[in-house]
């Protein structure tokens, strides 16, 4: 009888074993494959803005629970209901620099619970063609978020565009304006790199980039070159600056977010008067990738696609220097304006 008993209970430690065994190797696999997969949004608007608003599958999932912080009065968490959702205008909006780190800084602010990002950037103030079809078009574009949350979108091409402060400044007067910059210099052939690997996509030649970022009959810069035009940070801002003042604009150091994410979120926060809530736990080193990754929970992981972080070309190195001194005085003017002073060369 008792060896009966023995048997039995072997037997079902045996499957209890197994099964725990199989559960852990079942998690174990899957947190390796979604991070190794990186089940990113089709990032980017390489097809243009998508016709349907996004519905907020991940704000659901991973911030419904700690929404009630942000509610107001009492109400639990429970109250957080599928008809509150609603389409709001962004109340911050990442309007450059493209190659900045446009892309990293919006996916890592999307970290944050009370923050709900426009996957796709809308163009809608740089379009003129979008910005006839009026505010509420550009309003069915955002993605649902509960009223408490906030909607950010990023279009990197407002920072550039004329008509831009202005538009914007039409539809909401006090927006929170966030300005992501790398390295004059960087950017630029981060710039170069984007479009060299579009033309080389069709098969086209392209100029290197010394042919383009230096004029062949003066041997100046080249500020006819839009990578280059782009890169003197101080010449946009002053127009936007017509319109908003300087305390309606952060700055987010783009060389500073690759390396070191977490200081530059949590500046963000604070000027977006959010309650500090991204971590450490939220972003991981990938090394494969060479760079940070993001976690929202212990299965959902994702990295940034591979159109972001491309090996740049090599510049010949005298071009380089040509263009940091070129750089120099309008970057001392961007330090100037903005009180962030970034020790570029
Ligand atoms: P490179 O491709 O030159 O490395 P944007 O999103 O504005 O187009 O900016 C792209 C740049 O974001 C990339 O430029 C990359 O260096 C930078 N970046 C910053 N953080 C990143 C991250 N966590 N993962 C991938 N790229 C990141």
């Amino acid at each position: 009888m008792l060896f009966k008993q023995q048997a039995w209970l072997r037997q079902k430690l045996l499957v209890l074993g197994s099964l725990a065994v199989g559960s852990l190797l079942y998690l174990v696999a899957r947190v390796g494959s979604l991070d190794r997969l990186q089940p990113i949004c089709p990032i980017e608007g390489r097809f243009g803005a998508r016709s349907q608003p996004e519905f907020p599958l991940r704000a659901l999932q991973f911030k419904r629970g700690l929404l009630h912080e942000f509610r107001k009065g009492n109400a639990s968490k429970d109250q957080v209901r599928l008809h509150d959702l609603v389409q709001q205008l962004p109340k911050a909006i990442i309007i450059g620099v493209r190659k900045g780190g446009t892309r990293a800084l919006l996916e890592m602010l999307n970290l944050h619970p009370a923050v709900v990002k426009a996957s796709q950037e809308i163009h809608f103030f740089d379009n003129d063609e979008n910005y006839a079809k009026g505010i509420e078009w550009y309003r069915k574009k955002m993605p649902f978020s509960y009223p408490q949350q906030i909607t950010i979108e990023k279009s990197p091409a407002y920072f550039i565009t004329e008509e831009v402060p202005e538009r914007i400044y039409k539809m909401n007067s006090s927006i929170k304006l966030l300005i992501i910059v790398r390295e004059p210099t960087t950017r630029a052939i981060s710039d170069y790199t984007q479009v060299l690997e579009g033309k080389e996509r069709k098969n086209k030649t392209y100029y290197k980039f010394e042919k383009l970022a230096i004029d062949p009959n003066t041997c100046e810069v080249n500020t006819k070159y839009k990578a280059v035009r782009t890169s003197i940070y101080t010449k946009h801002l002053e127009r936007w600056l017509k319109y908003f003042p300087i305390e309606q604009f952060h700055i987010v150091d783009g060389d500073r977010l690759i390396t070191e994410p977490l200081p530059e979120l949590q500046l963000v926060e604070k000027f977006l008067n959010l309650p500090p809530r991204i971590s450490q736990y939220n972003l991981y080193f990938n090394a494969t990738r060479g760079f940070y990754c993001l976690r929202f929970n212990i299965i959902f992981n994702k990295c940034l696609a591979g159109s972001k972080g491309r090996i740049h070309p090599e510049v010949d190195p005298s071009v380089i220097t040509k263009l940091r001194k070129f750089f120099h005085p309008f970057n001392q003017k961007f330090y100037q304006i903005t009180g962030r002073t970034l020790n570029w060369p």
